[in-house]
Parts: C-alpha cells; structure tokens; sequence
C-alpha cells in the first residue's frame, strides 16, 4: 500500500526498465536484477527547497519528498558531519601543489555506527508498512547491526546471518538488538544462500543488499547531504569504499533525480571505487574494461565491510564508474592500518578500515595526477573504529 501523498510512483528493473507496482512487497525484477524507486519528480521539487529544508529535522528524513512516505522508523540516522581534513590534505602531495579541499563525510556517527543505518531506517520503515511479519539479511557485518536496531524500534523479529569470523562488535549489537544471529562458515555470498534458501519456509521478508528497493533510497540521502552542506554545489571527486556498491549506486540515483528536479546541471563528480587487494572484483572488472564482474575467489581482507566477492549490482556500479569519468583502485591490508593511525592522529576521527582506505586511494591518485590540487574532494568513512576493536589492536600493534 503506498500512501496517497507519496511521489513515489512506480518501481523499475534497472537492467530491462520492466516496472513494477511499489504499492506491493517487491524484490529482484524477474530478469534477477535490482529494481530501483521512481518518482514524481516535478510533485517533489514543489516543496523540496533550501527555504523549507532549513526547518527541518536533522535526520535523513529531511528529504520526505524523495523517499517513501510512510511513517519513519528512525532513531536520528543521517546529517553527519562533512569535515574539513586540512592536515591530512596538506600531507597529500599532488603534482602541483597539495590537497587544500578534502574533506571527510563522517558515517561514524550514525546509529549503529555506519551508514549502513541509512538503508535501514527506509526498508525496515517500507518493510513495516507493507505488513512483514519478520525481517532477514545477511550480512558483512554492519548492515546486520543496523537491521537488527531497526527491527527492534519497528518491533518486527530479524535473522541476521553472518560470517563466523563478523567483528564481535557486530554479533553482540544484534544480540543485544534481540535479533537471531546465524553464524555461517563463509563468506556473506554463502549467507545470501542461506537466506534466500529459508526464507519462503520461514516467512521472512529479504532485506538482503539490493534485494529489496528501499536500501538504496536511505543511501541515497548522502548526495543529497553532500549537496546541502557544499551549499547547492556537489564536489569534484567522491572516493567510497565498495563492497556491495550500494552508497555509489545510491548517490548517483540522486544526482540523476537533482538534475531532473533542476538543482543541477548534467556535471557529476568523478566516482571513485575503493577495494581491498583482498577482495577487488569491480577493480579487476574495470581494469579489464568489463562491463560485469566476475566473482572474487577466495576473498579475505580486514575490512570486513568490503568482503563483498560477488556484488549484486556490479553492472551498476562499473557504468557509474564510467558516465562520471571515474575509475577504480585497490588497497592493501597493510595501508589500510597504516591509513587509518593517519586519519585519527592528523585529524581526530577513528575510523573504520573501509574508510581508512579511502585516504590510501586518493593519496595514490593525488600523486599520480588523476586528482588535481584545487578539487574538492570527498572521503567517505563509512563507520567507526570503535566497532573494530581487533583491527585497530592490530593497527596499534604495528605502529
Ligand atoms: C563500514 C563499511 N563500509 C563499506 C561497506 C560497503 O558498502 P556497500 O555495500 O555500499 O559497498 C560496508 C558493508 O558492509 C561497511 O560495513
Ligand atoms: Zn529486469
């Protein structure tokens, strides 16, 4: 059931355009791939402007008019802080000059402490109206500890099916949430397995990662955010730590809906994919100018985050690398521990690892020319280090 006020008008298949009814429980289009909200576009810009936005919430539910329009469950997801990471900039050489404009866009200080909070708060509020009677995921590790919180403030169940080898900051958040946690010898693609296997029998409504259309739509809020506080402008360069692909696919869906809503022209800033030598198979894939991606065998790295061998949306993200003259890169374990004592002792912010390797990245692409000294730039630190109690023992360790 959509309400009558929504401007969400329809759900589309973004490989075939087949449309979907999004006033019913939908997943995967029938060709197996993610299906994405459309809206009324022109209805949302009416009232979607600055003057009105400054009176509202501090919450990603500031931008109603882009989102399903169901009563949210929210406990204060979004708005977080864009910092301006001077001394790191200054440490970053290019070759003419060093980096004035890099800024951090801290996804740390949300509930649950990542931005995996975002897509959360839009499906379980989505999942809710639509009637689910118990929610499932599987996850890297994050995205179980948000579902679990958002299925406890929504009061629904959640099965949360992991890696054995989760942080054990993300298994005793979803215990503490009161979520079942399924422990699987494997990888979060086996996890996949295991929900999409049970949860017919079970009656469980799939949250997996772009399995459902509402994800994306919480993800999305962070380039509508980048675009209010660079005040009506967005930034040359976006750097973003891949796993699934979501928060990159996400906020170029909302670069696209600010063009079409006037905010914008057609420039974009220039994507950046940041992976794991561990785990790289949109880099493999654009290093060999495919256009999907094969799976990643074998995958570890520590960034649990970005263990992520076989990514649903990987077609996505590598066109998205491509329409924004973006590219992609790899970093390793070791400069990711080393990145991450970097950005907390220049800049006071505790990272998780997949944001800490966003610094590796654009360090490599300052010197090697890709990223100019006048741009601004943005990292994103998806999470905090204090949910990564064992990466940061061995960052120290090897300091
Ligand atoms: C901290 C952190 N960063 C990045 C990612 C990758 O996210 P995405 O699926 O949007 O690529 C994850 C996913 O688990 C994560 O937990
Ligand atoms: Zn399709």
């Amino acid at each position: 059931m959509l309400s009558q006020t929504s401007n969400v008008v329809e759900l589309e298949c973004s490989a075939c355009g087949k449309k979907y009814d999004a006033g019913t429980e939908q997943h995967l289009c029938t060709c197996g791939k993610p299906l994405l909200a459309r809206y009324d576009l022109r209805r949302a810009a009416a009232t979607l402007m600055v003057e009105n936005l400054k009176s509202r919430p501090r919450t990603l539910w500031r931008y109603a008019e882009v989102l399903p329009n169901d009563p949210p469950v929210s406990l204060g997801e979004g708005m977080t802080p864009l910092v301006h990471a001077k001394r790191l900039g200054a440490s970053m050489r290019c070759q003419s000059g060093n980096l004035e404009w890099l800024y951090v866009k801290d996804e740390g200080l949300n509930p649950t402490g990542s931005f995996k909070a975002r897509g959360m708060t839009a499906a379980v509020t989505r999942a809710k109206q639509l009637g689910a009677r118990a929610l499932a995921a599987p996850t890297a590790g994050n995205a179980g500890g948000a579902l679990a919180a958002y299925a406890a403030a929504a009061g629904l169940p959640a099965v949360i099916v992991m890696p054995a080898d989760t942080p054990s900051a993300n298994v005793m958040e979803c215990q503490a949430f009161g979520a079942k946690v399924v422990k699987l010898n494997g990888l979060i693609s086996d996890c996949g397995k295991y929900v999409a296997e049970h949860k017919d029998a079970e009656g469980w409504y799939d949250v997996s990662t772009l399995k459902e259309p509402y994800r994306v739509e919480g993800k999305k809020t962070m380039g509508y955010e980048l675009w209010e506080q660079f005040d009506g402008k967005l930034p040359d360069v976006i750097l973003y730590p891949t796993g699934g692909g979501v928060g990159l696919i996400a906020m170029c869906k909302a670069f696209d809906e600010m063009q079409e809503m006037g905010w914008i022209g057609a420039e974009r800033p220039r994507m950046v994919a940041v992976q794991a030598e561990g785990c790289a198979p949109i880099v493999r894939a654009w290093e060999a100018h495919q256009k999907s991606a094969q799976f990643f065998p074998n995958a570890a790295t520590i960034a649990s985050g970005l263990r992520v061998p076989g990514p649903l949306g990987d077609t996505l993200v590598l066109s998205m690398l491509r329409q924004t003259n973006g590219t992609a890169l790899t970093v390793t374990d070791e400069e990711i521990l080393h990145a991450g004592r970097e950005l907390a002792s220049l800049e006071g912010i505790f990272a998780a690892p997949e944001g800490a390797a966003t610094v590796i990245a654009a360090r490599k692409l300052a010197a090697s020319g890709w990223i100019k000294p006048d741009e601004k730039v943005v990292l994103f630190n998806t999470g905090t280090g204090y949910k990564y109690s064992e990466v940061w023992q061995r960052a120290l360790q090897s300091a």
